[in-house]
């Protein structure tokens, strides 16, 4: 990375609050950077600040505001003239973006827009981009690697996720100083080891692992496997669970590498290890010594049987692989829950 004077770099953190934007922040901070968070609380709460200071012994700077508001990030880049920016914010969440698909396409795109003009303006060049794996649609083959075709999206959200790499793409071969990192996780999951951050869904959780432990401290009855009909090992889904602390440190890989290579770089974050639904459940039993009590039910729509990366290209380039397993996945989200068990809102 660009460094300051002392050795340490400023990196601007959109949607610095939330889930993986504050597991990045206490990675960046314990390596001794200069954290800018900017994020507009739509999926996060303040407290967080707190925690990362408790966690770390430094308080980022915090700046409360929307990336839709063109004016407000101008500023913001103006007055901190970051080093690196990294681009969590956004709206993620797969079902409301099929129900609300212009406000998802409006959020992430225009938010891409105000960001990337700021970071022209101010003379800021590196960014990393929070992508997905849902890039690649209906994989056509597993392990996924990163030059697979990536030209269908099977919901709103997934398109902005391609939409944006491709601007992004063209952004980097127009503007030859500007040196871009697309990452595309596979499945976060985990919390910090401390316990006092981690994943913190509003309503009913969409995503596994949340799901799980919300059985697991009893504010749901029980977990329903979507379908077990899939042509896999035991008919459940399967997907490549990668520890947040892990894809905190991909960041910081990704920030390194674009201080010594211009251009555009396009990683898969994950471990390269699949596991299905009922692998998981098992695991968290494992790990806890509680009991899951789960039913089948119907296929969710527009799953797919089997996603899972080929980590090579991340391991060569930017010498980074996953450290942590299923089981300290399934501990670390436990701990974050039993210490939580509402979430932020315990606060
Ligand atoms: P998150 O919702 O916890 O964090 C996103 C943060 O962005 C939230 O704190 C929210 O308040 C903020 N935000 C949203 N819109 C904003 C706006 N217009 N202006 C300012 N702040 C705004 O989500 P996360 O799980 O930490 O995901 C971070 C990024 O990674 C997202 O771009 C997401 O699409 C991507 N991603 C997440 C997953 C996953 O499973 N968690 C998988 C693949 C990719
Ligand atoms: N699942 C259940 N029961 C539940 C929740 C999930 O059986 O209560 C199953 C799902 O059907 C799927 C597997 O667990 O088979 C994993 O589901 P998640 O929702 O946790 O993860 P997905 O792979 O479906 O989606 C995640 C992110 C998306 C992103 C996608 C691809 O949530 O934002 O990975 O990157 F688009």
């Amino acid at each position: 990375m660009a460094t300051l004077k002392d050795g340490s770099t400023k990196v601007l953190l959109t949607g610095g609050t939330g889930y993986i934007g504050s597991h990045t922040a206490v990675t960046l901070l314990e390596a001794g950077h200069d954290v800018v968070l900017v994020d507009n609380l739509s999926n996060s709460k303040p407290v967080v600040v707190d925690r990362l200071e408790a966690i770390t012994g430094r308080r980022p700077v915090f700046h409360e505001g929307d990336l839709t508001d063109k004016a407000f990030i101008s500023e913001v880049m103006q007055n901190e003239a970051p080093d690196a920016v990294v681009h969590f914010a956004g709206l993620k969440a797969v079902g409301e973006s099929v129900e609300e698909p212009l406000r998802y396409y409006e959020t992430n795109l225009v938010s891409t827009f105000n960001l990337c003009n700021a970071m022209i303006d101010a003379a800021v060049h590196q960014l990393v981009f929070s992508s997905s794996a849902t890039v690649y649609g209906i994989p056509e083959q597993v392990p996924m690697r990163e030059d697979d075709s990536i030209t269908t999206a099977t919901n709103p959200y997934g398109s902005t996720k391609l939409y944006i790499e491709q601007i992004l793409t063209d952004l980097a071969h127009a503007r030859p100083e500007m040196r871009i990192a697309l990452l595309r996780y596979f499945n976060p999951a985990g919390a910090h080891e401390s316990g006092t951050i981690g994943e913190d869904p509003n309503g009913i959780p969409n995503n596994l692992l949340p799901y799980i432990t919300q059985v697991a401290v009893g504010r749901r009855q029980e977990l329903t496997v979507n379908g077990d009909d899939y042509p896999t090992p035991d008919g459940t889904c399967i997907r490549d669970y990668i520890h947040v602390t892990d894809l905190a440190e991909g960041h910081s890989a990704a920030l390194s590498h674009l201080a010594e290579h211009a251009g555009l770089h396009t990683y898969n974050l994950g471990t390269g290890n699949g596991s299905s639904v009922l692998e998981v459940v098992r695991a968290f039993e494992r790990a806890t010594n509680m009991h899951i009590p789960y039913q089948v039910g119907p296929r969710r729509a527009g799953d797919i049987d089997a996603s899972f990366t080929d980590p090579a290209k991340a391991a060569r380039e930017l010498g980074w692989t996953a450290e942590k397993d299923l089981l300290d996945i399934c501990r670390d989200a436990w701990r974050w829950q039993q210490q939580n068990p509402q979430g932020y809102e315990d606060d």
